[in-house]
């Protein structure tokens, strides 16, 4: 029976664990500091890290931190990054499913646009598409720009001119983009 719920300080051993067998050497220690750095990181709005646990064994993390969009402070953007399962309950939909409960609480707090930085044979799925991020500039120049895709959840009207985008501070790492 799988359980989904917020993460907390006591998740960190567990969400390191996650990271450094789901990603490769070399980008594991990148990802795994993201992950540690947000769950410590206070914004406003808040940051929503999401655990996936299985008989108490945690499986598999994601969390969600806010965007701000320069000269559009109304409209409520968060990132979704980073995302990983254990090795050995891949492919079980426990991914799927910590994105279908991010994007729900987000939808339920009146957030409009979720930017991710991905596979789109993977993201796709849920939505994301690259002509929704097309006009907002990631802070980094993107080393895949075909990674870079949003889903809008409330309505709301897409900016028709390039926009640049911030994010909180364990994000401002070029090494992420
Ligand atoms: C990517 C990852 C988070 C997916 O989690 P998961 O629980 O295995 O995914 P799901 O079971 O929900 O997968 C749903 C579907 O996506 C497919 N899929 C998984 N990884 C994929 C990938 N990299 N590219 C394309 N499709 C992928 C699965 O085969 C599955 O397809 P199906 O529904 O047709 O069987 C997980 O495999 C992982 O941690 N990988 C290593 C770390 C990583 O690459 N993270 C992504 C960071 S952007």
């Amino acid at each position: 029976m799988m359980n989904i719920r917020i993460a907390t300080d006591l998740d960190r051993d567990d969400i390191k664990r996650i990271y450094s067998s789901a990603f490769p050497k070399g980008e594991s220690e990148i990802v795994t500091k993201l992950a540690i750095e947000l769950l410590a990181e206070k914004t406003t709005p808040s940051t929503i890290p999401l655990i996936a646990e299985t008989n108490n064994f945690v499986v598999g993390h994601v969390t969600f931190s806010p965007v701000g969009i320069e000269s559009n402070e109304s409209c409520q953007a968060y990132i979704l990054a980073p995302l990983a399962v254990q090795p050995g309950y891949q492919k079980r939909r426990i991914g799927s499913k910590l994105i279908e409960y991010g994007m729900q609480q987000l939808l339920a707090i009146g957030g409009n646009i979720v930017f991710v930085y991905g596979d789109p044979k993977y993201y796709g799925r849920f939505g994301f598409n690259a002509g929704a991020a097309r006009n907002y500039t990631a802070p980094y120049k993107l080393q895949y720009p075909f990674g870079w895709q949003a889903v809008v959840l409330n309505e709301y009207i897409l900016e028709k001119a390039p926009v640049a985008i911030n994010c909180v501070a364990s994000l401002c790492d070029p090494k992420l983009w």
